[in-house]
């Protein structure tokens, strides 16, 4: 299996407990490595284009004004099989549903704040990362 690369948020809930170390440490102890990182404070224009694929469900308001809150870390990991890789050490959406030892199941606030975006797979993964980064920010 080539490297594969994957999108990552830390979310506002995480960032505003101060918990980027250890969630990056989480990641980085399943073999991911963080190839960019950038902290930012999403713009509502951002935050909407970036969850469209969402726009119909009823939580999609609440989550653009949750991603807006305060600010995110978006990454680009990189590793074997990074995307699933990555959902595996992320958990289930909802923190209820996450597996014991999980980011989600030992961080998630709830199945809004959840603390981390993880890309379901490669080709949105490409897209994601094309969105916030710029080929020249990320360094294997
Ligand atoms: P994420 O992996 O970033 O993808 C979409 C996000 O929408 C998800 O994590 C949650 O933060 C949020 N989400 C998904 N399902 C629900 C739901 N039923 N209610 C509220 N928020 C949700």
């Amino acid at each position: 299996m080539a490297l594969e690369r994957t999108f990552s948020i830390i979310k506002p809930d995480a960032t505003r407990r101060n918990l980027t170390g250890q969630i990056n440490a989480r990641l980085e102890a399943v073999g991911l490595r963080i190839v960019a990182q950038k902290r930012k404070q999403l713009t509502q224009t951002e935050a909407k284009a970036f969850y469209a694929v969402h726009a119909a469900r009823p939580f999609y308001n609440d989550l653009v004004a949750f991603m807006t809150s305060g600010p995110v870390v978006l990454q680009v990991l990189e590793g074997e099989n990074a995307v699933l890789a990555n959902r595996e050490v992320m958990g289930a959406t909802n923190p209820a549903d996450a597996a014991e030892g999980t980011i989600r199941k030992d961080f998630a606030e709830s199945i809004e704040a959840n603390s981390v975006h993880g890309s379901d797979s490669p080709e949105n993964a490409a897209i994601e990362i094309a969105y916030f980064f710029a080929g020249c920010e990320i360094t294997s």
